[in-house]
C-alpha cells in the first residue's frame, strides 16, 4: 500500500503549521507546545483551578462527569507510559468520557502490517478524540493532518492531542510543568500561607523576589538533548519576560543543548547558559527541572560515552538541595533513575508528585477546552463558589 505523503507539509517551519491545527479561533490539535501562548496558559491554568475546586463535593464531581459522557476517547499509546497514560484517563473520567486503549502494536492489526495512519481513522470512526504517544517523531502531526484533510472532504474526523511524540515533543507534559509552575510562583498556596506573610518574609530575604513567571531563572539538569519534556518546556518558558535557563548536562553532544532549541530560546531574549555540574547553578535558580538520561535512544557508541562521564555531579543530593533558595522548587517529569535521591522526597522543595497530579487536572481542562464545555465549568464554578464567597465573608 502507498503511504499517505505528508513531508511536504512536515517540513515546513513550525509557524507554518500552527493555523492549520486550529478550528476558527479555537486550537484543534494538540501537537506542538508553540501552539500555546501566555494567555491561553493562564485560561487554561484558571480552568483546571475551577475543575480541582468543583471536583471537591459528590455534587461537583456529577456535573463535571455529565460533561462529555456523549462522547469516547481512544488512547493511543504504542510507547511506554505511567503518568500521562494515567491522567489522561482519569482527566476522560472526570469529564464522564468513557475511554478505549491500544497499547501495544502487537495485539493490534499493525502486527498484520495494517499502517498507523489505517489504525488511527479506524479509532477516528468509533471514537471522538484520539490521544497518542509513539516513538515516531512526527505521527501526531502526520494523524493531524490526515484528520485534516478528511475534513477538506466531508468525512469524519477528530481531535489529536499528541501525548508525546519521540524525541521531539510533549505538549501536554509542558502545560502540566507551567501549571504547576504558576501555583508555586503566586506564592498563594496553604504551604505559602495564604494570608500572604509567607510572601512578604521571602521578600525580606530575596528583595528581587516578584510572584509569577516573569524575572525568574529556570534551571534543567539531565539529559538535555533527548528530553522532549525540557523542549517543549523551555520553549513555554520563553514566552514570559526577562527570563533566564540554565542548562547542566554532561559535555556529550548527544545530552548538550542543541542548537536549534538554544537558537529559538535565544531569539525570545532568553539569557542562555550552560554548566557541567549542579553545583554551579542549585543556588541561583527559582525552579530545577530534573530529568532521567533517556537511554533507550542510545546507540552502542553512546552507551560507552555514558559509561564514563561523571554521573555526580548530576545527583540533586540532599546536601545541593540544602543550598536551594527558600522557595525554589524541584520539579521532574518521571521516571526517575538515580537522578533525585528518595531521600529528597520529603522536602517542601520537592514538587513531582503535585506536578504529576497537576496533569490530572491540566488534561482535563484541555480536554473541557477542545469540546467547547468550559464555558460551562466557569459558570457551575462562579454560581457554586462566588456565592458561597459572598456568604462566608458575611458570616466570618
Ligand atoms: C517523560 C516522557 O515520557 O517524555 N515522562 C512523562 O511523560 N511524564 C519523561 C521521560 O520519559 O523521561
Amino acid at each position: 500500500m502507498e503511504p499517505y505523503q505528508f513531508e511536504s507539509r512536515l517540513n515546513r517551519p513550525i509557524m507554518m503549521k500552527i493555523p492549520e491545527l486550529k478550528r476558527n479561533e479555537r486550537l484543534k490539535h494538540i501537537i506542538f507546545s508553540d501552539q500555546f501562548d501566555v494567555e491561553f496558559l493562564d485560561d487554561i491554568r484558571h480552568l483546571s483551578d475551577k475543575i480541582r475546586d468543583i471536583s471537591k463535593t459528590r455534587k461537583g464531581c456529577n456535573f463535571l462527569a455529565s460533561l462529555l459522557s456523549h462522547k469516547r476517547a481512544m488512547l493511543y499509546f504504542t510507547q511506554v507510559s505511567t503518568r500521562t497514560f494515567s491522567s489522561f484517563k482519569a482527566a476522560c473520567q472526570i469529564l464522564g468520557m468513557p475511554c478505549n486503549n491500544v497499547r501495544d502494536p502487537s495485539v493490534s492489526s499493525e502486527y498484520k502490517g495494517e499502517t498507523p495512519y489505517d489504525s488511527i481513522r479506524m479509532f477516528s470512526s468509533y471514537s471522538d478524540l484520539i490521544i497518542m504517544r509513539t516513538k515516531q517523531p512526527d505521527l501526531a502531526e502526520s494523524c493531524a493532518y490526515l484528520m485534516n484533510d478528511l475534513n477538506e472532504f466531508n468525512q469524519r474526523n477528530v481531535p489529536i492531542i499528541n501525548g508525546g511524540s519521540g524525541a521531539d515533543q510533549h505538549p501536554t507534559q509542558a502545560l502540566l510543568d507551567i501549571y504547576t509552575l504558576q501555583r508555586e510562583f503566586d506564592f498563594k498556596s496553604i504551604k505559602h500561607h495564604a494570608d500572604g506573610s509567607y510572601f512578604e518574609e521571602l521578600k525580606q530575604k530575596y528583595p528581587g523576589l516578584s510572584r509569577g513567571m516573569n524575572h525568574k531563572v529556570y534551571g534543567f539538569c539531565g539529559d538535555i538533548g533527548r528530553g522532549r519534556t525540557v523542549r517543549s518546556l523551555a520553549h513555554l518558558l520563553s514566552l514570559y519576560e526577562d527570563v533566564t535557563m540554565y542548562f547542566v548536562h554532561p559535555d556529550l553532544p548527544k545530552l548538550k543543548l542543541p542548537d536549534d532549541l538554544k537558537n529559538k530560546l535565544l531569539k525570545n531574549n532568553v539569557t542562555v547558559k550552560q554548566f557541567e555540574s549542579l553545583d554551579d547553578i542549585v543556588d541561583k535558580v527559582d525552579m530545577l527541572y530534573m530529568t532521567r538520561v533517556q537511554h533507550e535512544h542510545d546507540s552502542e557508541a553512546d552507551r560507552d560515552a555514558f559509561e564514563k562521564y561523571d554521573k555526580a555531579d548530576f545527583i540533586l543530593t540532599p546536601e545541593r538541595v540544602a543550598k536551594m533558595k527558600d522557595y525554589a522548587c524541584i520539579m521532574h517529569p518521571f521516571p526517575r533513575n538515580k537522578e533525585i535521591p528518595t531521600s529528597v522526597d520529603f522536602d517542601p522543595k520537592a514538587r513531582y508528585f503535585m506536578q504529576a497530579r497537576n496533569g490530572m487536572w491540566v488534561r482535563s481542562a484541555l480536554i473541557a477546552y477542545l469540546f467547547d464545555v468550559d464555558s460551562q465549568i466557569i459558570k457551575h464554578h462562579s454560581q457554586t463558589f462566588d456565592t458561597y464567597h459572598t456568604y462566608n465573608k458575611e458570616v466570618l
